[in-house]
C-alpha cells in the first residue's frame, strides 16, 4: 500500500472509454494511435498536476431526501447516536421522506450526490438502499439508484440494504421483517438485477448475528455478493460472517486482534469510514494501523449518509485517515482507489491506471500526491474522466 508506482512526467492515453497505455510522456507519445491518426487526438496538459485513478467510493447511502438536522442539533447538545435513534431519530427518521417520494424525485437526489462526488474526484460509487424499509420502498430506492446511474457518466454498484434497521411496523416481530428481506426483497432484487450486493447492519439495535446470517445466506443463494456493517458501535465476533465470503466488512472500529489475524488470510477487504467517527464527534477512529500492519487489505470510503456522514468527499476521508488513523498519504490513496475497487470486486476494471482498464481519472491541482491528504476543506480536483467522459471544473460550476 505504500508503493503508488508514481510516474514522473507521466502520460495516459485513453480511447473509447478505456485506458490504452500509460507511461512517461515520451513513451506514450510513441504509441501507434498517436503516430498514425494524430488529428483525432485531444491533448490535456497536466504539467504540475497529480493524475490519479478516480476514487472508488465503495460505501455510500445516497437514497434519502433530507438532512437530519434535529439529530444533528441534539448531538451538538451531547446526545449519542444510539440515544438519538432510540428517541425516534436515526435511520427511521429518514424513512418517511423516502416512502413518500416518487422514484424520479429520489433519483434526482441520488444523481445530485453522484455529481457532488465526481467534482471531488470520485468516478465509481457503491450506492445502498436502506431508508425505505418496506418491499416497495426498497425496490423504489434501488430503481432510483439505477435511474441516477443511467444519468451519470461514472460507474455505480447498487446494494440492497433492506436490513438497515427493522422497519417500525415490525418492531415487535423482527423475524417477520427478516423473512420479508430474505423471501421478498432479495429474490426480487436479484431477479430484476437491481442489486449486485446485499448488505446488513449487524449491530445492537439493528440486526443480530443470527438474523444477519439468515439474510446473507439468502443473498448467496440468489447469487448476490455479500458485505456487512459490523463492529461499528460494539464488538462482534466475525467468524459467523466470514463463512459467506463477504467482499467487504465495513466500519470495524471494534474488531478484535483474533479476527484481524483471520482476515489477513482472506481476500475480504475491511472498509474504514472515518467521516462517520468525525461527524459523530467520537474520540476513537477505526484501527487502520493494526489492520494494515497485520496484512489486511484496507479500503477507505465516505459512508455518505444523512445520519453519520453527510459528506461526498473522498479527499476529506484521506485527510481524516492520515491525521487520525496514522495512515500514510500513499496508503490512503491506495485504500481510496485500488482497494476500494477490490471491495467491490471490480479490481479488473477500476482503481488503477493500467492499459485495458476503464478510463476513470481524476486530475488535481497539486504537485505532490501527499497534498491530496494534506489540504482539507478545499477541493483541488480540477477535472475528472468518468469512463472516458470528461468533466471539467467549468462544467461542474466550480
Ligand atoms: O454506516 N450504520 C449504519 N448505517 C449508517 C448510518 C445511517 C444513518 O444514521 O442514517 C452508517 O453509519
Ligand atoms: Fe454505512
Amino acid at each position: 500500500m505504500r508503493d503508488l508506482g508514481i510516474i514522473e512526467d507521466g502520460a495516459v492515453l485513453i480511447s473509447g472509454g478505456k485506458i490504452v497505455t500509460v507511461g512517461t510522456t515520451d513513451e506514450v507519445a510513441k504509441h501507434e494511435l498517436l503516430t498514425s491518426k494524430p488529428s483525432h487526438i485531444e491533448e490535456i496538459d497536466c504539467r504540475g498536476k497529480v493524475v490519479l485513478p478516480g476514487f472508488v467510493d465503495s460505501h455510500t447511502h445516497p437514497v434519502f431526501t433530507a438532512p437530519r438536522l434535529i439529530d444533528f442539533e441534539k448531538r451538538t447538545a451531547g446526545a449519542s447516536y444510539e440515544e438519538i435513534a432510540a428517541a425516534g431519530g436515526g435511520i427511521r427518521a429518514s424513512l418517511r421522506g423516502v416512502r413518500d417520494s416518487s422514484r424520479e424525485k429520489l433519483a434526482e437526489h441520488v444523481r445530485t450526490a453522484f455529481d457532488d462526488m465526481a467534482v471531488l474526484g470520485t468516478t465509481t460509487v457503491e450506492a445502498k438502499s436502506g431508508y425505505g424499509l418496506s418491499f416497495a420502498a426498497e425496490m423504489k430506492s434501488l430503481e432510483a439508484i439505477r435511474e441516477a446511474s443511467h444519468q451519470w457518466a461514472g460507474t455505480v454498484v447498487p446494494t440492497l440494504l433492506g436490513a438497515h434497521v427493522v422497519a417500525p411496523e415490525y418492531r415487535d416481530d423482527p423475524e417477520e421483517y427478516v423473512r420479508i428481506i430474505c423471501e421478498d426483497m432479495i429474490p426480487a432484487a436479484a431477479k430484476l438485477k437491481l442489486a449486485a450486493f446485499v448488505d446488513v447492519f449487524c449491530e445492537r439495535g439493528a440486526f443480530t448475528m443470527e438474523q444477519s446470517r439468515q439474510i446473507l445466506r439468502s443473498a448467496v443463494e440468489h447469487n448476490l455478493g455479500v458485505r456487512a456493517h459490523v463492529c461499528q458501535l460494539t464488538p462482534e465476533k466475525l467468524t459467523p460472517l466470514i463463512e459467506f465470503h463477504p467482499a467487504s466488512l465495513d466500519h470495524m472500529d471494534f474488531v478484535s486482534d483474533e479476527d484481524i489475524s483471520a482476515l489477513a488470510r482472506l481476500d475480504t477487504v475491511v472498509t474504514l469510514l472515518p467521516a462517520a467517527n468525525y461527524f459523530l464527534g467520537l474520540k476513537a477512529f477505526p484501527p487502520a494501523r493494526r489492520l494494515i500492519d497485520s496484512g489486511v487489505a484496507v479500503a477507505l470510503a465516505t459512508d455518505y449518509n444523512p445520519g453519520t456522514a453527510p459528506t461526498p468527499s473522498m479527499p476529506f476521508v484521506l485527510s481524516a485517515a492520515c491525521t487520525h488513523m496514522k495512515m500514510s498519504p500513499a496508503e490512503a490513496i491506495v485504500a481510496a482507489t485500488y482497494n476500494g475497487a477490490c471491495a467491490l470486486r471490480l479490481q479488473g476494471r477500476k482503481g488503477s491506471l493500467e492499459p485495458g482498464k476503464d478510463a476513470d481519472i481524476a486530475i488535481f491541482d497539486a504537485s505532490d500526491h501527499r497534498e491530496l491528504a494534506y489540504w482539507f476543506g478545499v477541493n483541488r480536483c480540477r477535472e475528472t474522466f468518468l469512463n472516458g467522459v470528461r468533466q471539467t471544473a467549468a462544467r461542474i460550476n466550480l
